[in-house]
This record gives C-alpha cells, sequence and structure tokens, in this order.
C-alpha cells in the first residue's frame, strides 16, 4: 500500500507498457527466412526444457499482431516494448538483411502508431543466431562486431517511426545462465566463458549503441535493461557483507561498472583473479562500453538474499530460472544463497516491492539524472478460467499494485521513473519453463490460442486510464 504521504497520482507523461519478446510470442520460426536461433537448438534438445516445449508456435504473434495489437490499444496502453528475432532480420548472423523479416517488424510498429500505442525496441532478448553460436558465441568477441552490425541495420530500418530502443535484454542472463549454470541456451557450463560472454555483452551494447545513433535521428533514445539485483546480506557480519559485495559485483557491478562508469569494479576483478586475467578487456573497450545513455531500463522481479559459507556447504543452487548442477556464479563458491522470505509467486519467487524500490533509488544514485524505466515486472500465476471462461487473477493484482506503489514512492522520494511495462502482455513460452508458467495479463488458451483479458488486465487498464492504482479488491 503507498504510505500516507504518497501521492496517488502518478505523472501526466508516465508510460504505461506491457512487454514481450519475439522468442516468448513469435512462432513463425521457418517462415520468412527466418533461420534458428540458440533458442530453437536449445529448446528441440531433449531435456533442456520442461515437457520439451518449444517456440515453434508460441503464441503465433507472427500471424496474430493486428489482434494483439487490437488487445493492447483496448487495453489502452501507452506503450509495448517487443523484441526482434535477429536470425529473422540477419539469418546468419552477418551479411545483407531480409527484407521479408524487416518488413514484419515495420508492420507492427505501423500498426502500434497508428493505435497510439509508442513502440519501445529491444534488439537482443536472448536469441542469438545459431551460426554466431557456432562460431564461438558470446564468449567471442566477434559477436560484439557482429551485433552492432545488426543494430545499424534494424536502426536503419525503423528509426524513423521507433523512438525507443534497448540494445540489450539482460545480460546477466545471456552470460550467467547462458554460459555459467546452462540453464538457458545455449547450454554451456564454463565459468570463463560467463566473464568473457559479460565483456563482450559490454561490448556489444556500446557498439550497438554507437551504431545506432551513427543511423537514426537525433531525438530517439537508447537504453538498455538490467535485471540488476537487489542483492541483500542476511546479517552485518564482515563476511556475509563481503558476500554480498560479490554478488552485487557479478550480477551488477559487472554492467553498470563499465557501462555507466567506464570501469569494472575493483572488488570484481579481485574477486575473480583465480580464473581470469581479463586480459580480453582490450584498450578502448571501455570507452567503447561507457557510451551516454538516454534511459536506465530495469527489470524487477525478486530480491536476493545471500550469506558467507564454506566451500563444502555450496552446493547446486536455483537461479531463479531453473536447476542446474553448475552454478551461474563464477568464483562464488563461497557465497550461500538464501530462500527470501515472503509469500511467493508460481515461480517460488518471494514477493517484495520494497526491493524495486531499494533497486529504484539506488540507480537514482549510481546515475544521477539518467531517466529511468521499469522494461519487466510482474508475477506467474496458475491461472485458470472459470466456468464462464473468465480468468480471475487477484494475487497478479496484489503484485502489479505493490510494485506500482513502490514506484510510485520512488517517484515521491526523488527518482526520475518515466514509465512501466509489465511482463508480459500475453501469458508465453517462458524459457526452461516452457509454457507452464504463466505471466500474462492476457491469458492464453494453448489449444486455441484464444486470448482473455485476466481480471489484472482490466486493473491494469484502469491503472493507465486513471494514472492512479485502483484498489486491489476492486472489481473487474
Ligand atoms: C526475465 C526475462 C523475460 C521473462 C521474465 C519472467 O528475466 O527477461 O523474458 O522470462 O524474466
Amino acid at each position: 500500500m503507498p504510505e500516507p504521504m504518497t501521492p496517488v497520482s502518478f505523472p501526466p507523461a508516465f508510460l504505461w507498457g506491457a512487454a514481450t519478446s519475439a522468442y516468448q510470442i513469435e512462432g513463425a520460426v521457418r517462415e520468412d527466412g527466418r533461420t534458428p536461433s540458440i533458442w530453437d537448438t536449445f529448446s528441440h534438445t531433449p531435456g533442456k526444457t520442461a515437457g520439451g516445449e518449444h517456440g515453434d508456435i508460441a503464441v503465433d504473434h507472427y500471424h496474430r499482431y493486428r489482434d494483439d495489437v487490437a488487445l493492447m490499444a483496448d487495453l489502452g496502453l501507452g506503450a509495448y516494448r517487443f523484441s526482434i528475432s535477429w536470425s529473422r532480420v540477419q539469418p546468419t548472423g552477418r551479411g545483407p538483411a531480409v527484407q521479408r523479416g524487416l518488413d514484419f517488424y515495420r508492420r507492427l510498429v505501423d500498426e502500434l502508431l497508428a493505435k497510439g500505442i509508442k513502440p519501445a525496441v529491444t534488439l537482443y532478448h536472448w536469441d542469438l543466431p545459431q551460426e554466431l553460436e557456432d562460431a564461438g558465441g558470446w564468449p567471442e568477441r566477434d559477436t560484439a562486431y557482429r551485433f552492432a552490425e545488426y543494430a545499424q541495420i534494424v536502426g536503419e530500418a525503423l528509426g524513423d517511426r521507433v523512438e525507443q530502443w534497448i540494445t540489450l535484454n539482460e545480460p546477466w542472463c545471456s552470460a550467467f545462465l547462458g554460459y555459467g549454470s546452462g540453464v538457458h541456451a545455449p547450454g554451456r557450463t564454463e565459468p570463463v566463458a560467463t566473464l568473457r560472454a559479460s565483456h563482450h555483452l559490454n561490448l556489444a551494447h556500446g557498439l550497438g549503441a554507437t551504431a545506432l545513433r551513427s543511423v537514426m535521428p537525433a531525438r530517439n533514445t537508447v537504453a538498455l535493461s538490467l535485471n540488476s539485483s537487489t542483492v541483500r546480506p542476511v546479517s552485518q557480519d564482515p563476511a556475509d557483507l563481503a558476500a554480498a559485495r560479490k554478488i552485487d559485483d557479478l550480477a551488477n557491478g559487472i554492467y553498470h561498472g563499465p557501462i555507466l562508469h567506464g570501469a569494472y569494479p575493483a572488488t570484481l576483478l579481485t574477486a575473480t583473479e583465480q580464473l581470469t586475467d581479463w586480459s580480453y578487456v582490450l584498450d578502448g573497450d571501455l570507452a567503447a562500453i561507457n557510451q551516454p545513455l538516454d534511459a536506465l531500463g530495469l527489470n524487477y522481479y525478486t530480491p536476493a538474499l545471500v550469506s558467507a559459507t564454506d566451500a563444502e556447504q555450496a552446493g547446486p543452487r536455483a537461479d531463479g530460472h531453473g536447476a542446474s548442477e553448475h552454478s551461474p556464479w563464477p568464483a562464488a563458491d563461497d557465497v550461500l544463497f538464501h530462500q527470501t522470505p515472503g509469500e511467493r509467486t508460481a515461480m517460488g519467487w518471494s514477493i517484495d516491492p520494497t526491493g524495486l524500490h531499494e533497486l529504484i533509488m539506488r540507480y537514482t544514485r549510481e546515475a544521477p539524472g539518467l531517466p529511468l524505466y521499469i522494461t519487466e515486472n510482474g508475477a506467474a500465476y496458475d491461472d485458470k478460467p472459470d466456468s464462464e471462461g473468465r480468468v480471475h487473477d487477484p494475487e497478479r493484482i496484489a503484485y502489479l499494485h505493490g510494485h506500482l506503489a513502490a514506484v510510485r514512492r520512488a517517484i515521491a522520494d526523488g527518482a526520475d521513473v518515466r514509465g512501466y511495462y509489465l511482463w508480459s502482455l500475453l501469458d508465453n513460452f517462458e524459457w526452461a519453463y516452457g509454457y507452464e508458467k504463466r505471466f500474462g495479463a492476457v491469458y492464453v488458451d494453448y489449444a486455441t490460442l484464444t486470448r482473455t483479458p485476466k481480471s489484472s488486465a482490466h486493473w491494469y487498464a484502469k491503472a493507465a486510464r486513471t494514472g492512479t492504482l485502483p484498489e486491489v479488491d476492486e472489481v473487474f
């Protein structure tokens, strides 16, 4: 609940949006020249996703985008964040673009603009063209150059009609889950490759931002979305504080250090020195990465709680996106992750809006003057239609209310938060969890692909329309 002194209305220009990503919703994986991405390969590898599920059809957004945009308009959304499938646009990850692929995004954007919905494009939401992974993937420097080329192609094609750009979504997940724990594509479990991938993702961001700006109108904005963690120590014991510091460096500083401040945290370099000498950070890289940003996107779901441990205690650990016998965290066997207290969503993630407030205030200090967007926030629940086909999801309404109230409080505390994108518009392919975890404000019947707005969609529509949060128990 908002605290008594917090004004209830959001600033009039606040953007009320929803987010998705290409592989999670599009389907049409073999149409119009698209080739496999690492997620096609991974999801078709036995044992990698729940039930062997994959995004071949997903929610068929590629063919139903007009209806989906109409749905967004009905819900009164002001903005829509989606991602581009790299291998739809550049099937081999290099060389000339496929116009049919770009045309799909042109049509989508035109449809959004016609309905008064602002598009926000994410260039990379985890679906690397398989050919680039075959050449070594993110641990290899060339992938960053390939990304810059791709950014330029998409910037040229859509820069005239899309103003908001996001280079990367959650590079932590690409690096630490893709190359560390292996619960995400490409499923490698190599600690050093995780750190190399992080650096090349940072470089890709910097070179990509520069490439975008070289071809786009100056009014367009360039940002990236970090899943920066709110990391809390279990106690003020120096060993627990050091554990929290280490995880904060590996979760956050490894990205915001070079991106916002032009340097990797010294404590990160020391903590990882047994594994790597970081010699893949070449002269000029930090300057290339440290590009001025127009905004920063924060994705938030749940905080992390850590303590120090000895190596024997540290065993297999869940990282929130799937279980693996491999830790996603290189050089952190001396850190133990704890269950965070509080109620949980269907992901098992604890519900803690104070973590979002803390995160926003942290980046308000870390990057003074930089506008912030919440580019993802939301919750999975086991939603089911009732006998009349309606889907009531009061838990999701409570989650959204709590987190939006935290955003409002942060604005009252001086943070410059310009908008919020609910994750997700629709139920969709939740990566290693397949279709079982439903994050949508709109329910999707996977047998018929019919879309039904849940109560939370109506609740959110009212919030967007009025600029204030309806009561949690208001009936829709
Ligand atoms: C984020 C991802 C998004 C979705 C949500 C639940 O980490 O960016 O695609 O999986 O988690």
